[in-house]
């Protein structure tokens, strides 16, 4: 084994850690991680897991989110700086401003956001139960912020509510061109198109699924199709590959790529963890009011 990989395996140990990451990381985290899965699943698992340290290979939003959620652990960032720029796509005075301009309104706020933001929404969401949740809000007025690409596709799954927008976007997923999805298809004309809420609705509509991470994964593994045309971040084709090695994978363009979630290296893991470094800290006031919003979607997505 690698040096660097039986330092880790040690640290771990010495500090009772837990290595959590997401699936647009780089291959040979994934591959160390002892849990990897999408922004739900990895919010849901911080809460439960027995250790005291969490190693987050992922992006700020994230470690705050477990940081949050189980005060009582440390939460370590192997890379300061990932960070989400959408998490910072959302203005509190226009959120102050919707809430005096409609009666019976909900704000809704995609898991990728600041601590700051959560404090002054209703309810978090993730893209694997956005759908469920705003579906399950007795409100009729929904503010969804940051991701106006999410925030269309869940309102043109309920058209009963009334949504207002956001304009925060994610650029690796905002980038994902229609003409580019078409040459795509051109290309590989027996493969279904898998793509994630962050797309426009454009690409949404060109797709045959759209889904979480862990959702386009899912539905590569168990369909019967040979190839697959992927509109999300290219970490993804990681598991993808290793659940499917006679299936092929293609991304849409060659920019599928998220630069922050890249930024982690498996000697920033180490160094992070021996000197316990970027620690995720969240002040208790700003902590007790963005909670709710991150247990009322573990509450409702149940
Ligand atoms: P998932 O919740 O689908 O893993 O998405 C996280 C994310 O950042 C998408 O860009
Ligand atoms: Fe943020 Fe987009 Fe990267 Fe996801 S892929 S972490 S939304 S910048």
């Amino acid at each position: 084994m690698k040096e660097i990989l039986l330092k880790i395996e040690k640290l771990k140990k010495e500090k009772d850690a837990v290595i959590l990451a997401h699936y647009y990381v780089s291959d040979e985290i994934q591959e160390i991680a002892d849990y990897v899965g999408d922004s739900y699943y990895l919010s849901k698992i911080a809460v439960e897991l027995p250790q005291k340290v969490i190693v987050f290979c992922g992006v700020t939003f994230m470690g705050e989110s477990a940081k949050i959620l189980s005060p009582q652990k440390t939460v370590i960032m192997p890379e300061a700086l990932a960070d989400c720029p959408m998490a910072h796509m959302a203005a509190i005075e226009k959120i102050k401003e919707v809430r005096e301009n409609y009666e019976d309104l909900a704000v809704v706020c995609y898991i990728n956001s600041t601590a700051e933001i959560k404090k002054f929404v209703d309810v978090c969401v993730t893209s694997s139960n956005a759908l469920k949740i705003v579906r399950a809000l007795p409100q009729q007025n929904i503010y969804f912020v940051p991701d106006e690409n999410l925030g269309r596709y869940i309102a043109s799954q309920l058209p009963e509510k009334n949504f207002i927008f956001n304009d925060g976007y994610c650029h690796v997923h905002d980038e994902i061109m229609i003409d580019e999805l078409e040459e795509a298809k051109a290309a590989h004309p027996n493969a279904e198109v898998l793509v994630h809420p962050e797309c426009t609705l454009t690409v949404i509509g060109a797709a045959d699924y759209v889904g979480s991470t862990s959702g386009i994964i899912d539905y590569a593994t168990a369909s019967d199709a040979e190839e697959f045309i992927i509109g999300t971040e290219i970490g993804i084709f990681y598991q993808l590959e290793k659940n499917n090695p006679d299936k092929k994978f293609y991304p849409i363009n060659q920019n599928q790529i998220c630069p922050n979630m890249k930024k982690i290296s498996l000697h920033k893991v180490a160094h992070a963890l021996e000197n316990g470094i970027n620690q995720i800290n969240v002040d208790e006031q700003t902590r007790t009011k963005a909670v709710m919003a991150l247990e009322k979607m573990l509450e409702l997505a149940q």
